[in-house]
């Protein structure tokens, strides 16, 4: 339980509030680099600030505010140059720093007057990698950009997977740290969404939590497990301070505002052995839906599922009426620990994990038990060695609506077409 101010604290992220101020320290991804292939702008809402990103024709990202600063018109309406965007209005066009750099009548009738009317508006940094999009919105000077090591694994499938889940993110990112949910809600309720009864899943049977700089790892022991299990000598990643890292993939929970969240996952799938090399001209981006059409969440992938517990607790949620147990040992760590890091903050300290040295931030490694997997890959034959790798060659068991081309380039670069997996 906590208290009603103590959860507006983790929940606010307009500019001015506690944590607001703190997640615009960090990079975040806010879309596929792979959307600009067929648009120019697209209108974004992040942090409770309504922006424009948009890519000119030189091929530079800007993220800018929607608003003009002549007379306010829509900036996601406008289009792009050479350099920067033009508002559709009166013509007003932008750099990507937000410097008005033309007004074309004043520039016509009054030159002479051209640097009196030097304005701007606001804009952020934006950089590219592994076919995500980041921004940054903080103070400067911006940390570096964690490159992430799988983000430098070669010779995988990647993708980008988007959606956007109508409650506050706090809540997605506290089920980054919830390890009893799968035996619940990915292993028994699947199986009874399939219309089985039974059986159980593993019973959880022990749990632990570390911290580490870049979030904190959780571990665990089920039913038939042991010590010896890499779920407890290595464990998986609640991956600081918004995202999941398990290993093929990551889960961004990104705050649109208080009420809304994006969900931006990465996944990478190494392609067996013998298909290489494989090289992604650029990482396809899709869009996932979470209701169907009788306007229900979707529940039949692992992260909509997820959606569903995250949505049910309310747009939201009010934990001054939750009933915390042991199980929630690392939710406990995680909420303290942007406490401290706040107060930390307010001091003047960076914010944990920033990373300041480029070289550090080339390549950071993360906790994983299937690293080398990633690295050399599998025999097709041995898939089957690997249940949860398995899985993925016969569909993307992820998030619901996987586009049918995407599907046949993965089947194609995996070299399965004619197999078990995709017998037609
Ligand atoms: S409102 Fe944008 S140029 Fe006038
Ligand atoms: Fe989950």
């Amino acid at each position: 339980m906590l208290a009603v101010e103590k959860n507006r604290i983790l929940t606010q992220v307009s500019p001015g509030t506690p944590m607001g101020e703190y997640l615009r320290r960090y990079w975040h991804p806010i879309a596929g680099a792979s959307e600009f292939d067929d648009k120019t702008i697209k209108a974004v809402r992040l942090l409770g600030e309504d922006l424009v990103l948009y890519k000119d024709l030189n091929g530079t990202y800007g993220l800018v505010d929607r608003q003009c600063a002549h007379r306010r018109a829509d900036l996601s309406y406008g289009f792009v140059e050479q350099t920067g965007i033009r508002c559709n209005y009166h013509g007003w066009r932008y750099d990507e720093k937000g410097a008005c750099v033309e007004q074309p009548y004043e520039d016509t009738v009054r030159p002479d007057l051209r640097e009196k009317r030097r304005c701007s508006i606001k804009a952020y940094s934006v950089k590219e990698c592994a076919g995500l999009l980041f921004a940054y919105l903080g103070p400067q000077p911006a940390p570096e950009l964690p490159v992430w090591e799988p983000f430098t694994w070669q010779n995988g499938f990647r993708e980008i997977v988007v959606s956007e889940v109508p409650c506050n993110w706090f809540q997605c990112q506290e089920n980054s740290c919830d390890p009893v949910h799968f035996e619940w809600m990915h292993d028994n309720w699947s199986l009874r969404l399939k219309g089985t009864n039974g059986p159980y899943a593993a019973k959880h049977l022990a749990l632990k939590f570390e911290e580490f700089d870049h979030g904190f790892v959780y571990k665990r022991i089920r039913e038939g497990g042991s010590e010896k299990d890499p779920y407890w000598t290595t464990g998986r990643v609640c991956l600081w301070p918004n995202a999941f890292y398990l290993g093929g993939h990551f889960e961004w929970r990104v705050p649109i505002d208080d009420e809304n969240t994006l969900s931006i996952a990465w996944f990478f799938m190494r392609v067996p052995q013998g298909r290489e090399p494989f090289v992604q001209p650029s990482v396809p981006t899709w869009f996932s839906p979470i209701r169907d059409q009788n306007g229900r969440w979707i529940s039949t992938h692992v992260m909509n599922q997820d959606f569903v517990a995250w949505v049910g607790q309310g747009r939201i949620a009010d934990r001054s009426k939750e009933t915390l147990a042991s199980s929630d040992g690392g939710i406990v760590m995680v909420r303290k620990r942007f406490f401290d890091d706040i107060d930390s903050m307010h001091q003047g300290n960076d914010v944990k994990g920033t990373i300041r040295s480029a070289d550090a931030a080339r390549c950071v490694e993360l906790p994983y038990f299937q690293k080398l997997l990633m690295r050399d890959g599998l025999r097709l034959e041995d898939y089957s060695k690997y249940p949860l790798l398995e899985q993925r060659l016969s569909g993307f068991v992820h998030l619901a609506g996987q586009p049918s081309a995407i599907r046949a380039a993965f089947v194609e670069a995996f070299g399965l077409r004619g197999t078990h997996y995709e017998p037609g």
